[in-house]
């Protein structure tokens, strides 16, 4: 399916350095494209691995990486994802700072062996605090929804909800292929 990749640099990389040439003639840049658009969009969880960085200024881990799970939801045509932003989490905390917003999402096959694909999307992420901006938002909360049914108890504009949230975007900038072992 020819849909359009909204990626402006897409990096082939094969863990094996010997193979390089190799792997470039086995996956083409459209192939790999297309291997990474399956992974997030047919992910079993919609579960990637996110990655921040720690403001500058933090007493204790300034300039840290960070990295923990995130849900996502691939509900638009483009390869955006729908995400849950809760400004009391760690992640959040860090995109705010950055005047960038950027994140890293990482998806990995079904079974994560290290001959098998993965995928890491660099991007930014917006983040819609007026509820009332959220472009189709009953389609994106039905379509996040569909993904992760337990999210239904922190819904943003949920007066019961135990902590605030906000519908947000995750923009692919780039994206970071790995083929596995020898392609
Ligand atoms: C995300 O990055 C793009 C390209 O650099 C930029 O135009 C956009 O303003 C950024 N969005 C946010 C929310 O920072
Ligand atoms: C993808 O489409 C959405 C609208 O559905 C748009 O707001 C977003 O900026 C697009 N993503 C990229 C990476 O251009």
């Amino acid at each position: 399916m020819a849909r359009s990749i909204l990626c402006v640099l897409l990096l082939l990389i094969c863990a094996n350095h010997a193979h390089l040439a190799l792997a470039a003639v086995v996956e083409t840049v459209y192939d790999a494209a297309r291997i990474a658009r399956t992974l997030v969009e047919q992910s079993d969880t919609s579960t990637g691995n996110m990655a921040t960085i720690f403001p500058g200024e933090h007493p204790d881990l300034p300039n840290y990486p960070f990295s923990m799970q995130e849900y996502y939801a691939s509900c638009h045509s483009n390869g955006s994802l729908t995400l849950l932003f809760l400004p009391i989490s760690r992640h959040s905390r860090n995109v705010l700072h950055a005047s960038s917003h950027a994140a890293s999402i990482s998806v990995t096959s079904p079974v994560p062996a290290a001959s098998r694909p993965r995928v890491s999307l660099l991007g930014n992420i917006t983040v819609f605090t007026d509820i009332g901006s959220v472009p189709d938002r009953s389609a994106i909360q039905e379509c996040y929804l569909a993904k992760h049914r337990d999210a239904r108890w922190w819904l943003p504009d949920d007066k019961d909800a135990a902590h605030i949230a906000y519908w947000a975007r995750f923009d692919p900038q780039a994206i970071y292929f790995v083929g596995g072992f020898g392609g």
